[in-house]
């Protein structure tokens, strides 16, 4: 829990004050300017990024324990270094197994940023830090922390309440679409991925339908089902909606949720990371999540999150590379390769979303592709849009929440490359050169008359590591930016 706070570190009693130091500026009045001083003056400390100091009963005021961290020169403080502070301080907290910190938030007007936006910044890097995946271990060795409280003026107090509560749901989406991608496939196969995900909707208020096998055969589902062919799990769709009276825009959200893959009878060698494609459900985690979060912000606009759910399995059953498949969309896609699944299951969810919402804009994110890690490497997501206002207002939302994106061409020509010799599209480029894009234009050949953006999240999606304000796993990449995004459209 996040709290406000204008106790004045002076005269009240804190357990552990964590103050946020900068090298070329003094951030702090009151104090704890003082206490920045001294450590300055006494123990020469410079304030660089990571730096860090614990001080035991500093003289001034009832702090019993002041933890000092360098945050770097005042001209590279923007809201990511203040998420990745608040992030560094909380994990502090739980290293030390606190129940608790206290951070001193700086004086707006000395970081150069608005009071709102460095509020949210700090509250966001702390309610993100204070995540901790240990669901597999007996031994449960950092807890989360049960209250932050970010001390500020009186003033700040009253005016951002309900933005720290908004800036804590928006989190709590965020660490739920982590705790999917982390999850090990074998406590996710379609079937009960659906079912987790359907639980929380409902239980948030949104209509929430699952569609299963027999369903999808049905309706036409021909590229999700040869996806699904090799697997003993069966594949689900799952769709979430919020529709509030009045809305005036309807917008859909697809992800890509393979929920393991092995890449099929194009089975991945050892050394392809094989072992964390668990992860390649992400898009549709962070839909769900988005989703979730949109049922309690309960903006005014008609949010449809579509999931395809399909395990990628070699077997008897499973589709074969050069067989051909028909998709829900009609046109017939030859299987160049049977790794290359992720726009298959896509191709239908998206087709069949046009045709039942007819949407106003539609995105996917997915893992869809290596070549965008090459690429862009771990941290940056790919963006794809023929449309340059939906392209921009996705680059604005990444640019407001620090989940970077870059965007990339849908090169008209390059179409050549997906041609097939006996369907009408191949589900691989001709050619292993630009993959991320070969994969998004095959994409658009089945939303040709919707307002799209696709987004590769392959390398942001899952971090081998823990970072600032995230532990190792699923990052949960995409919630805020959705978030953010749903709010403004
Ligand atoms: N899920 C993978 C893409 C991926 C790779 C995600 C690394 C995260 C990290 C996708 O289904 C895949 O296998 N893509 C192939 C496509 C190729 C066969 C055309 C790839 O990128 O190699
Ligand atoms: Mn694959
Ligand atoms: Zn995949």
């Amino acid at each position: 829990m996040i709290a406000l706070s204008a106790a004045d570190p002076g005269k009240s009693s804190i357990d552990t004050l964590v103050i946020p130091v900068c090298e070329d500026k003094d951030l702090h009045r009151g104090p704890v300017a003082d206490l920045v001083q001294e450590v300055r003056r006494v123990h020469a400390f410079s304030g660089e990024t990571g730096e860090r100091l614990t001080r035991g009963q500093p003289e001034r005021g009832n702090i019993r324990c002041a933890v000092f961290i360098g945050v770097g020169k005042a001209g590279d403080l923007d809201a990511e270094a203040w998420r990745k502070f608040a992030g560094r301080a909380v994990g502090e907290g739980m290293a030390r197994k606190l129940k608790g910190v206290h951070m001193a938030v700086p004086w707006s007007e000395a970081t150069g940023m608005a009071e709102a936006e460095l509020i949210a910044a700090l509250a966001e890097g702390a309610c993100l830090g204070n995540h901790v995946f240990d669901r597999y271990k007996a031994e449960k060795k950092r807890q989360p922390l049960e209250k932050i409280t970010l001390l500020t003026g009186r003033g700040a107090v009253r005016a951002h309440k309900r933005l720290v509560e908004r800036v804590e749901t928006v989190c709590a989406g965020t660490r739920m679409a982590r705790e999917w991608v982390s999850t090990p496939s074998n406590d996710k196969v379609p079937e009960a991925f659906a079912a987790a995900v359907a639980a929380a909707a409902k239980g948030a208020g949104l209509k929430t339908t699952v569609l299963d096998e027999k369903a999808l055969r049905r309706k036409g589902f021909g590229a999700l089902l040869a996806v699904a062919a090799g697997s003993d799990h069966p594949p689900a769709l799952a769709v979430l909606e919020h529709k509030p009276r009045g809305a005036k825009k309807t917008v859909v959200l697809v992800g890509k949720g393979v929920t393991f893959d092995s890449g099929g009878i194009n089975l991945k060698p050892a050394g392809s990371q094989i072992e964390e494609m668990k992860m390649d459900m992400a898009g549709a985690a962070a839909v769900a999540a988005a989703l979730i979060t949109v049922a309690r912000l309960n903006p005014l606009v008609h949010v449809v999150g579509v999931l395809p759910l399909v395990e990628n399995m070699p077997s008897g059953r499973a589709t074969r590379p050069g067989d051909i498949i028909k998709s829900f969309a009609g046109k017939t896609v030859e299987i160049g390769n049977t790794d290359a699944e992720g726009r298959l299951i896509l191709i239908d969810a998206l087709a069949w979303a046009v045709e039942q919402y007819k949407p106003d804009a539609v995105l996917d994110l997915a893992t869809l592709t290596g070549a965008c890690v090459v690429a862009l490497g771990e941290k940056i997501a790919g963006l794809f849009s023929a449309d340059d206002d939906l392209a921009e207002a996705v680059l604005a939302a990444a640019a407001r929440t620090g989940e970077r994106c870059w965007r990339l061409p849908l090169p008209e020509d390059y179409k050549e490359q997906i041609k097939s010799e006996f369907a009408d599209i191949s589900n691989m480029g001709a050619t292993r050169w630009g993959g991320a894009i070969t994969a998004a234009l095959f994409l658009s050949a089945f939303v040709e008359k919707a307002r799209w953006a696709h987004i590769d999240i392959a390398g942001p999606a899952y971090s081998k590591k823990a970072s600032d304000y995230a532990p190792a796993g699923g990052t949960g990449f995409g919630v805020r930016l959705l978030l953010d995004l749903l709010e403004r459209i």
